[in-house]
């Protein structure tokens, strides 16, 4: 298991827990909105209203393809890009992806809160349909984690729990010697 992937819909907590995860084990974080952002010297908002959906797909699967992090790192994604089949090969490749689930009412309270998710705007009916049509791809990740409910701190938790097993092997690993 080189680098941790975190993938989930919109407001699952990705990039909070990422971060805070990238801290225990220190290890690296890496956002991709963040890289995208950073990389195209332009916010998602604007890449969406200059672009629309699928100029911002073009770069988010341009930016997927090329992450190659040298030292073990955790990496979130957006909540669409582990949906594109090219993504998700290339994520798994990269290590374990772990999907952070929460349910329709969280998604529509923490998304609606601020306009800097273009996908969100729609209101409840269309992030409802996003949801539904997003689930199996969710499903395919390697670990999934029910965070409702859970604090920033406790899902980072659960997520180390479920992680433990792997991380020993790895290190068990890593001190056989060659
Ligand atoms: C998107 C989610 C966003 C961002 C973009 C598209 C999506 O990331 O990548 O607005 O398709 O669900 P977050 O999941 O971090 O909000």
């Amino acid at each position: 298991m080189r680098h941790i992937v975190l993938t989930g819909f919109m407001g699952a907590g990705k990039t909070a827990v990422g971060r805070r995860l990238a801290k225990r084990l220190g290890r690296p974080f890496l956002d991709t909105d963040q890289l995208i952002e950073e990389q195209s010297g332009r916010t998602i908002s604007e890449i969406f209203a200059e672009d629309g959906e699928a100029g911002f797909r073009r770069i988010e699967r341009e930016t997927v393809a090329a992450l190659a992090p040298d030292a073990p790192s955790v990496i979130a994604t957006g909540g669409g890009t582990f949906v594109d089949a090219a993504n998700q090969a290339r994520l798994r490749e990269l290590g374990v992806v772990i999907c952070l689930l929460i349910n329709i009412d969280t998604v529509v309270e923490r998304t609606t809160r601020n306009s800097k998710r273009p996908l969100a705007s729609g209101g409840r009916a269309d992030l409802e349909r996003l949801f539904a049509e997003r689930l199996p791809a969710y499903r395919q990740a390697d670990v999934l984690v029910e965070t409702d409910n859970l604090s920033i701190e406790q899902s980072v938790t659960r997520v180390l729990s479920i992680l433990e097993p792997r991380l020993k092997a790895d290190s068990a690993h890593e001190r056989e010697p060659a």
